[in-house]
């Protein structure tokens, strides 16, 4: 069966010091604690051995927000999968629609970073979703189609249950507008029909679909008790330790 799942996302935020106290009060507030979900957070690459380190121990996970599309090399400025993996992250969030929309990350682009960050056996937490005009053209279904189509569906039904889709409506992020409990499941359940017709339906049911944009405590529960909504990605809400415990407590 698929896990439920809350993941964050700090995006570029916390000095090094900030982020090791965050991980440290989260780590202090889920011990004992037995969430009826994964946690995982997503820090900036210069957080990941730190914050590994401070989370031994505990049920958090560590994962990076990006790997190179390259293996190794002259590359400067750039992280593999490889460097990543030996920091102790389990998890790469890909495709976020800030790298798609500020860094120019195309679907072939990630597709190959998919491919390095399964090489390395990191589990990649990938993000689709529409901006709003094309949700305002009701173009959405065809958006996180191609998406799928264009950056995953060329792995192996094997290498494809290793993928975490998070569907993050583009007009959500950020904005404090989230989707409705209903647009959520409507798109949620579109996608694992997509991925039953690919793979088939026993790696659809086995595919964690989390939910992203303004997501909160005072709106997680009602979200996650879809049935095809397997959690969330949470960005800002992730950047203070009550907040997000409130979220892993909505399960
Ligand atoms: P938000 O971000 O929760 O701040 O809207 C979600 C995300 O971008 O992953």
């Amino acid at each position: 069966m698929r896990k439920n799942i809350v993941a964050g996302n700090w995006k570029m935020n916390k000095t090094l010091q900030e982020g090791k106290e965050l991980a440290a009060e989260l780590k202090q507030l889920l011990a004992g604690a037995k969430p009826a979900c994964d946690v995982i957070i997503g820090t900036p690459f210069i957080h990941l051995v730190t914050v590994s380190e401070e989370l031994k121990g505990s049920v958090i996970k560590v994962a990076a927000q990006n790997n190179a599309d390259k293996e190794s090399g002259a590359y400067t400025g750039e992280v593999s999968a490889s460097m990543v993996k030996s920091t102790g992250a389990e998890y790469v969030i890909l495709g976020h629609s800030e790298r798609r929309a500020y860094y120019g990350e195309t679907y072939e682009i990630l597709k190959e970073k998919v491919l390095l960050a399964l090489k390395n056996s990191l589990k990649p937490i990938f993000c689709i979703g529409e901006v709003k005009e094309e949700r305002e053209a009701g173009k959405q279904n065809d958006v996180v189609k191609a998406q799928l189509e264009g950056s995953l569906f060329n792995l192996s039904k094997e290498e494809f249950s290793n993928i975490v889709l998070a569907y993050e409506p583009v007009w959500a992020i950020g904005t404090g507008l989230t989707a409705t409990p209903q647009q959520a499941q409507e798109i949620h359940a579109y996608i694992r029909g997509l991925i039953a017709a690919k793979y088939g339906s026993e790696v659809a049911e086995n595919t964690s679909i989390l939910y992203g944009g303004s997501c909160n405590p005072g709106n997680a529960k009602e979200l996650f008790s879809n049935p095809d909504v397997d959690g969330g990605l949470i960005g800002g809400a992730s950047l203070k330790a009550a907040d997000f415990k409130a979220i892993i407590d909505a399960f």
